[in-house]
């Protein structure tokens, strides 16, 4: 009929409306969108750095699954300052030493990773790929990186398990359900599915951030956060499982001294990507505050870190800063709308930056960078954070790290 082939005519022609792109602040990259689709993947070959496969992922996903990722809490300064922290860095390379040897393995409790970046656990990898979190588990399997799904996946921690490579080491986040038969039950499942360890999230006190970009979206609300997480309360959850458990989502120095005094092999700083208390500190500002109150720390427990890190720089100043791995969020869930290419990409992205950034600076050995504050001058960010730049000897010493703790 000629009314619906006009209809299919006009839908063909919306569909294929240029795109138009708000780059929200992000560094040019040269990018040229001038030929892409709105609502289509853009070609693969234009992604050189992880901030291409967010406006890749924002050309290809409706409003709604955008906001989903990208939401941060009430007026995302917290997600902001993620962004910017680095920008108030000067990182510190040496130009006479031998860089042949490029070693960058990581071992994270005990387990060797050939990077020292890992992928951060987000919520449904489903919305930017029909493979969802296989691509991930798949890709990072392939390289010898870390992945740790969310609980709130789009798949069932089986099905994750299942994806698995010979002999691929994964760990699993995990929430303080309300309901703890349900908690109990799906740390068993973690077990069974072969994880080897769990990120519990110990941010999401009761309830969740109000996320305004997102909350617009939404149409149910309610939680099942607990909000009794007192230390007997996390005593008692670690009863619950064989599998060792990292606190993830400590947002403060106290907290990072808390989890080592309470026994746990590592501890995770996150603001969670700015999506919980806006106004929150960075893990650069939480490492510096560690340093000045509880040097010791770095030496009784591992830490791993998280929060806008979008290049090998930013890897680099958390590990010389003290920290054993970094996590990487955002990005990797990005790049999920080519699936596991997408993953298999951006992590050869970040390989190479931190190949080459790590020859550049003179040090093609991780272990010689970790804890090595000499690399990263942050007298900027205390400045603004402390009022004064921190003594000498707080900031720009070495930090003894023993290699590796488990
Ligand atoms: C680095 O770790 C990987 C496992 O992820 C291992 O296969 C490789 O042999 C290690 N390389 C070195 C130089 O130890
Ligand atoms: C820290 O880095 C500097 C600069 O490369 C180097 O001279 C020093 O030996 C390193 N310290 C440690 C403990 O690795």
């Amino acid at each position: 009929m000629r009314s619906s082939t006009i209809m299919a005519a006009l839908g063909a022609a919306l569909s294929v409306r240029a795109a138009d792109i708000d780059f929200e602040g992000l560094p040019d990259t040269g990018l040229d969108t001038s030929a892409w689709t709105a609502g289509e993947n853009p070609p693969i070959d234009d992604m050189v750095d992880a901030n291409d496969f967010q406006f890749a992922a924002k050309n290809k996903l409706n409003g709604r699954r955008y906001a989903y990722y990208r939401t941060a809490a009430l007026d995302e300064i917290t997600y902001e300052r993620n962004m910017h922290d680095w920008e108030k860095l000067r990182m510190n390379g040496f130009a006479f030493n031998d860089v042949s040897n490029l070693y960058k393995n990581t071992s994270i409790l005990g387990y060797e990773f050939a990077s020292p970046f890992f992928i951060a656990p987000a919520a449904k990898a489903g919305y930017t790929d029909d493979g969802a979190e296989t691509n991930l588990v798949k890709a990072a399997g392939d390289e010898n990186i870390l992945y740790v799904p969310s609980i709130s996946a789009s798949l069932s921690i089986e099905e994750i398990g299942a994806a698995k490579r010979d002999g691929q080491i994964m760990f699993h986040q995990q929430y303080i359900w309300s309901d703890k038969d349900r908690l109990r039950e799906e740390l068993k499942r973690m077990e069974d599915s072969g994880f080897h360890a769990v990120f519990l999230t110990v941010d999401n006190t009761g309830v969740e951030g109000v996320r305004p970009r997102y909350d617009r979206y939404r149409t149910s609300g309610g939680t099942s956060h607990a909000d009794d997480n007192t230390i007997s309360a996390i005593n008692e959850l670690r009863q619950m499982t064989s599998l060792p458990i990292v606190p993830k989502g400590v947002k403060t120095a106290h907290d990072v001294k808390l989890c080592a005094e309470l026994g746990f092999p590592a501890v995770y700083i996150s603001n969670h990507g700015g999506r919980q208390v806006d106004l929150g500190p960075t893990a650069i500002e939480i490492l510096l505050d560690l340093h000045r109150d509880y040097p010791e720390v770095f030496g009784q427990i591992e830490i791993y870190a998280d929060g806008g890190v979008r290049h090998a720089s930013h890897i680099l100043a958390l590990i010389s800063l003290g920290v054993t791995a970094v996590g990487v969020g955002r990005p990797f869930y990005f790049a999920n709308i080519y699936g596991q290419d997408g993953i298999a990409k951006l992590i050869d992205i970040f390989n190479t930056e931190l190949d080459t950034t790590m020859k550049l600076m003179g040090e093609a050995d991780i272990r010689g960078m970790r804890g090595n504050a000499t690399f990263t001058n942050t007298k900027k960010v205390e400045l603004d954070y402390f009022g004064a730049p921190l003594p000498n000897d707080i900031s720009t010493s070495v930090y003894s790290i023993p290699e590796p703790l488990y």
